[in-house]
């Protein structure tokens, strides 16, 4: 049985306040749950913050980027040891916008992803199609080209370890949502594309996760948990589609 997981990906928003204060509401509420992991990925910025304001919940936090390299002059880079250091146990790897708006290949996410898991943290490989992509039907090739560019660096069994994201870049952030069936469908391939070893690996879904959409998602035999972007910046929402998460599971 794959790990439920409901990951929030704060992205570029927040002060050190706001997002000390949603930590801890989240971490107030979340105390009591052992049956689904929550992690919150904010801004690197205020991880040290916001993990002081975690410590004891249960909340796992992550960080939003890192770089492949290990150490040495890479101006205004971070290090997977670094993101360690600071008490992250889950990082985001080749989220869209790092494909799209910083140009990240699938050779730099194949090099971050095991650069993350050298340093003992947990990457969360983000893949998915275009709208254009989907419209032509290379779903499933775009989504397993990505998989497959990681599996060649760091072997089947290490990105069987990590956990992975769908994500349709035409669902993220536009409050479009692949349906139920076109997630499992995707959700379904990459279970196939891993084989046996997978068979334990989570496979989140993201794009436009709310509160109204959450339940028959998680509710998919491949869906093992979210990764949600603008519905995470609330705690009560969020907390509500954790708890949808945990009846699902
Ligand atoms: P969204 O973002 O939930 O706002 O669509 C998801 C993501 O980018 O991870």
């Amino acid at each position: 049985m794959a790990n439920p997981l409901i990951a929030g990906n704060w992205k570029m928003h927040g002060t050190a306040e706001s997002a000390t204060q949603l930590a801890s509401q989240l971490g107030r509420q979340w105390m009591a749950k052992g049956s689904a992991e929550m992690v919150v990925f904010p801004p690197a910025v205020h991880i040290s913050s916001v993990a002081s304001a975690l410590v004891g919940s249960g909340v796992a936090i992550g960080a939003q980027n890192l770089t492949q390299h290990h150490n040495g002059a890479f101006t205004g880079e971070i290090s997977a040891a670094m993101l360690s250091d600071l008490g992250c146990k889950y990082v985001l790897v080749g989220h869209s916008e790092r494909r799209t708006l910083f140009g990240e290949s699938n050779g730099t996410v194949a090099e971050k992803f095991v650069a993350a898991q050298a340093a003992g943290l947990i990457p969360i490989l983000c893949v998915g199609e275009t709208l254009q992509q989907r419209q032509q039907g290379q779903t499933m090739a775009v989504v397993s080209g990505q998989i497959s560019a990681v599996i060649e660096q760091a072997g089947l069994d290490r990105v069987c370890d990590g956990v992975i994201a769908y994500e349709p870049v035409w669902a993220i952030g536009t409050g479009e949502t692949a349906s139920p069936q076109q997630a499992q469908q995707v959700h379904k391939g990459i279970r196939a594309q891993l084989g046996a070893p997978g068979i334990n690996t989570s496979l989140l879904y993201g794009g436009s996760v709310n509160s109204d959409n959450a339940s028959q998602l998680f509710g998919q035999p491949d869906i093992d948990g979210g990764l949600v972007g603008g519905a995470s910046l609330e705690a009560d929402g969020f907390l509500n589609i954790a708890q949808q998460l945990i009846e699902q599971k």
